[in-house]
């Protein structure tokens, strides 16, 4: 129906004649000239109907805003003073000569022309319109370019697109599955997967040496800014590779992606053990944009008077640490009691700091309220040590470590963000050298990764597995965490171990990994991967603001779609057919579950 897209008219076209097919982005009237701006997926045209050709004249007045249209015309230069610069169409329009309307349009919800401050709710409902926003469709063209450019170096390294079910078992990733009934197998239940992880660890024992996969994954958790309960993953696995076979070409794969497609060169990845990330940024995805760290007080503290302190100085699992925030002393104390209030977000009970105004004045040049409750040595060691400056803050943090870490961990990027101390555009790093588990408050053990994860040594996992270290790697990029990966477990013995370190007996194991012991002892060759969420990754790369913008029909952050008003009712015969029963759940009861 056309022979040209909208946006890709230009002067080599001039005297050609045209047919172009879009929506119709604004109508103006100039003095009995009708200018339509005829809009389609590649940019704008500008098409004149002057009312010697009154026929299509007369239809061109009657269109409205997002009306679909199709035009035939002939291509000449603006007249002088009228280019548009800013347009790549803009130093040309067509001459408009027969106008056919193939649709006409309601008035839409809300302008697209530019971006409106119309709320998430109403563009998620009208997504099919949001989405012809050129901003959005520019996301949709970019997210496509990213995973053409991903197959492509993976097609390259000679890794094999594999397809995993979407209807399987539990893949254990942290989360809550998604079930699916079986109505062939009344009570039976599918899960959709949390990510292909057993599936690619099994295409490796069939031999497949080099697999990848752009997989979706389902996760029923809490939703962020950056997480989705269907997401994608740009999925990978390889046999008889070390650490080094997996990281050393996903490096190079996010590192050539952003020379390509960004013109960005990004900076060396150093390596960042765990422990020192979770010492210096309280996190284990750092934003190493931001130059501020947390520093550990709690011996300097041990024997104070001050309870809040020297409790968790003492504490095994304790940590007290200081932030110091360069030229903080400018903060309001509004400004501080609003940071107080973050990090209560967070778990932190308070949050102390010292005002540093001189400090060749010593205790005196400091203004704090709990400079009398540490008392001056300890104060001056705290200032030493932190190598405090005039104009400085200094935040503190004590508690069990992990509030710690949390707390000042969050504090120090939203200083970055608050007092604009950010420095470069990309910090990428890998984190390292993670504990195999995480104990909860019961003293029980948690995969850190997942349970698949080999250790460093399997000695240390069945003698002290609390303590044991693993072979995985996170990749991070100002502060998200891009990707995760790791060696994996080849061997049925090991695998068991890692399964009672976690409390799951043999019986249990055999029962929901059956299929993957049996295929550890059929020969697995050694093997790790990674996977990378698609869907940050093309975020970051945007500069969106959110997952969601980059993400065609997304979910809302209580896990909903407001176009589809998915999840939906279903009746009582599809029900029964799948032999479920509801429970009543009345509908207050349910409003204080979501609220
Ligand atoms: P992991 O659970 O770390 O590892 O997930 C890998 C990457 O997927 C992205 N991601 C998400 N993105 C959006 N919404 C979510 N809810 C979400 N959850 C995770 C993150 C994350 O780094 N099977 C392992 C990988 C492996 O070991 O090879 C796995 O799924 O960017
Ligand atoms: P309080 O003795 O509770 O009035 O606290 C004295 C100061 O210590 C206040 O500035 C509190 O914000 C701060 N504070 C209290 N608990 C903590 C904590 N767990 N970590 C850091 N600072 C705290």
């Amino acid at each position: 129906m056309r022979s040209h897209y909208c946006g890709g008219i230009n002067e080599t076209h001039i005297d050609q004649e045209v047919t172009l097919c879009g929506w119709v982005h604004r109508r103006r009237d100039h003095g009995g000239v009708i200018f339509l701006d005829l809009r389609d997926r590649d940019g704008i045209a500008q098409v004149v109907f002057d009312p010697d050709t009154p026929e299509p004249f007369e239809k061109a007045d009657r269109v409205r805003s997002e009306y679909v249209i199709q035009i035939r015309g002939r291509v000449r230069r603006r007249p002088e003073g009228t280019e548009n610069p800013n347009m790549p169409t803009g130093q040309v329009e067509v001459l408009g000569k027969d106008l056919e309307l193939l649709n006409a349009a309601a008035t839409p919800p809300f302008p697209l022309d530019e971006y409106s401050d119309v709320g998430e709710d109403v563009r998620l409902r009208y997504r099919f319109l949001d989405l012809r926003r050129p901003e959005m469709l520019e996301r949709m063209r970019f997210r496509s370019r990213v995973t053409s450019y991903i197959r492509n170096f993976l097609d390259g390294q000679e890794f094999m697109d594999v397809e995993t079910p979407v209807l399987t078992r539990a893949t254990p990733e942290g989360a809550r599955d998604y079930l699916v009934p079986s109505r062939t197998h009344p009570g039976s239940f599918f899960a959709l997967p949390q990510s292909p992880q057993l599936f690619k660890q099994l295409l490796m024992v069939s031999g497949v040496d080099r697999y990848y996969q752009i997989a979706k994954c389902f996760r029923d958790e809490d939703l962020r800014a950056d997480r989705q309960p269907e997401f994608t993953q740009v999925d990978v696995e390889a046999s008889f590779v070390d650490e080094e076979g997996i990281m050393a070409p996903m490096e190079t794969m996010i590192r050539e992606l952003f020379r390509d497609l960004l013109k960005v060169e990004l900076p060396a990845f150093p390596r960042i053990a765990y422990a020192e990330a979770m010492r210096r940024y309280g996190s284990d995805k750092p934003d190493l944009r931001i130059p501020l760290e947390l520093v550990d007080v709690a011996d300097l503290v041990a024997s104070v008077d001050f309870k809040v302190f020297s409790g968790p100085a003492n504490n095994p699992k304790g940590r007290v640490a200081a932030l110091r925030v360069p030229n903080g002393g400018e903060l309001t104390r509004k400004q501080i009691d609003d940071y107080t209030k973050f990090v209560g977000i967070y778990g932190a009970k308070g949050l102390a700091y010292i005002k540093v105004n001189d400090v060749s004045q010593g205790i005196e040049g400091l203004q704090s309220p709990i400079i009398k409750f540490l008392g001056d040595e300890a104060t001056k060691a705290i200032i030493d040590r932190v190598e405090a400056q005039d104009g400085d803050l200094i935040f503190f943090g004590a508690d069990k470590t992990n509030v710690v870490n949390e707390a000042l961990g969050a504090l120090r990027v939203k200083l970055g963000h608050d007092l604009d101390r950010i420095e470069g555009d990309w910090a990428p790093c890998w984190v390292v050298d993670f504990p195999m588990f995480e104990e909860d408050d019961a003293g029980k053990l948690h995969a850190l990764h997942h349970p698949f994860t080999a250790p460093v040594s399997a000695e240390e996992l069945d003698t002290k597995p609390a303590e044991a270290l693993s072979r995985a790697y996170d990749m991070v990029l100002n502060g998200t965490e891009l990707g995760g990966g790791s060696i994996r477990i080849h061997d049925e013995k090991t695998q068991q171990t890692v399964f009672r370190s976690l409390g799951i007996e043999e019986e249990e194991a055999r029962e929901k990994f059956g299929f993957l012991l049996d295929a550890l002892k059929y020969g697995c060759p050694p093997h790790g991967g990674l996977a990378f969420g698609l869907d940050r990754l093309v975020m970051l790369m945007t500069g969106a603001g959110s997952i969601r913008d980059v993400i065609p029909f997304p979910k809302t952050q209580s896990a909903t779609c407001l176009m589809t008003d998915a999840p939906g009712e279903v009746d009582e015969k599809q029900l029964r057919e799948l032999n479920i029963r509801l429970r009543k759940v009345q509908k207050d009861e349910q409003g204080k579950k979501e609220g």
